[in-house]
């Protein structure tokens, strides 16, 4: 970016990071030192709204003690996303593709692991944000962007860094509020798309679901569920769980939830938010792409959109400003040549064009439940048996 002050983060993907540690931690305290296997066998499982997926497929792809399920939102992720989940031919990866939204997705999975005995018998664990190793690893991704953007550390108390997060399930805002718990000085502010719960939980206190999920040009932050905000409301409520337990019965048995007044406050005070349409994706990449020659996936425009909005709107200096890049524009064409851009498409990204695929469909009225139970169960009794399924 030409503006001083101002970084954006080119991490070609935020999932991969965290969610290789996210796996290894559990591996590593599981594992006997002569063998370095899980002693005992996990299966993760898990929704994706695109991207999730892939990256947790990839970590632990053709690891032994292991096996992955994913489950993802047929037709509603990218072409390339999709194909980056189905081509894999692993014997521990297994795939479905479900007819319905990524919130959709989350409500089998969450019975599964609200099922105390069946987590355990199974060895059941999650390898995206609903795990907290996956969180963890993001606080320290705050640091490192404070300590890139901070314009001195000279001074005390130290200067405020503003960081834009593109949000969706929540995971990565969760872990800068973590990291502003944990003292480091930044202003957090979370940018979703037209599925705005988040923001209207900002500012009007309003966490409640719309009609539908919206199909936009950022799939992977089409949620409308977004899980981790109980964790943000339980960490700015002074971690009052009783309070949370009642809001997220409420929450869950109604879809509707009025933000208790205090709780708005600080939780205002700590996060700020900005709701971006398509439309302002697509300029937002197109002009990053002509001041900069940087191709912005449409995730990291959502970001950058507040920050161009910010520098017409406050002419003065603000404050440093660091825009979380989460994606490689090389899965989303659809946005790039919607911006009239040349996708950027690598050699292995075309390779898989030509791959067998594999999934399993879970058709509505299906049980979806009882499809993913019943695929835990075989997994673990095949491994019984002494093979992989
Ligand atoms: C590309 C991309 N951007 C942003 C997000 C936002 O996720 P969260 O709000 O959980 O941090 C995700 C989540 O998977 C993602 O894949």
């Amino acid at each position: 970016m030409q503006q001083i002050n101002t970084a954006v983060s080119s991490s070609p993907d935020h999932n991969t990071q965290g969610k290789h540690t996210t796996h290894c931690m559990p591996r590593y305290q599981l594992a006997p030192i002569t063998t370095r296997r899980a002693s005992t066998p996990h299966t993760a499982c898990q929704g994706t709204s695109g991207d999730t997926g892939s990256s947790a497929i990839e970590s632990v792809r053709g690891m032994e003690g292991v096996d992955i399920i994913v489950t993802f939102p047929k037709g509603r992720c990218t072409p390339v996303q999709e194909l980056q989940m189905t081509t894999v031919k692993e014997d521990n990866v297994h795939v479905f593709a479900a007819d319905g939204t990524s919130d959709d997705i989350d409500v089998p999975i969450r019975k599964l692991f609200s099922d105390a005995g069946f987590v355990e018998q199974h060895g059941l664990m999650s390898l995206n944000s609903v795990n907290w190793a996956r969180i963890m690893v993001q606080v320290a991704h705050f640091f490192y962007a404070y300590f890139q953007c901070a314009p001195s550390l000279e001074n005390s108390p130290l200067p405020e860094v503003e960081i834009v997060v593109p949000t969706g399930g929540a995971g990565n805002i969760t872990a800068g509020c973590v990291a502003v718990k944990m003292g480091l000085p930044v202003r957090l502010v979370a940018v979703v798309n037209e599925n705005d719960i988040i923001h209207r939980a900002v500012q009007l206190g309003d966490f409640s679901l719309s009609e539908s999920v919206k199909h936009t040009l950022a799939p992977a932050i089409d949620i409308q569920d977004p899980y981790n905000m109980e964790r943000v409301f339980w960490l700015l409520s002074g971690m009052d769980s009783s309070l949370m337990k009642g809001l997220m019965e409420e929450f869950y048995s109604t879809g509707k939830l009025r933000l208790p007044p205090g709780l708005h406050k600080t939780v205002s005070e700590v996060v700020s938010s900005r709701s971006v349409t398509d439309r302002d994706i697509v300029e937002t990449m197109r002009r990053c792409w002509e001041e900069n020659h940087y191709l912005l996936c449409p995730h990291s425009a959502v970001a950058v959109q507040h920050h161009y909005q910010q520098q017409q709107q406050l002419k003065h200096a603000s404050l440093p400003r660091c825009c979380l890049a989460t994606a490689s524009a090389a899965k989303f064409q659809d946005a790039v040549l919607k911006a009239g851009l040349t996708p950027e498409i690598p050699a292995e990204i075309r390779a898989l064009e030509t791959m067998v695929t594999h999934s399993t469909p879970m058709r509505r009225g299906e049980c979806w439940e009882g499809i993913l139970r019943e695929k835990i169960e075989l997994i673990s009794s095949t491994r019984k048996g002494g093979n992989s399924v």
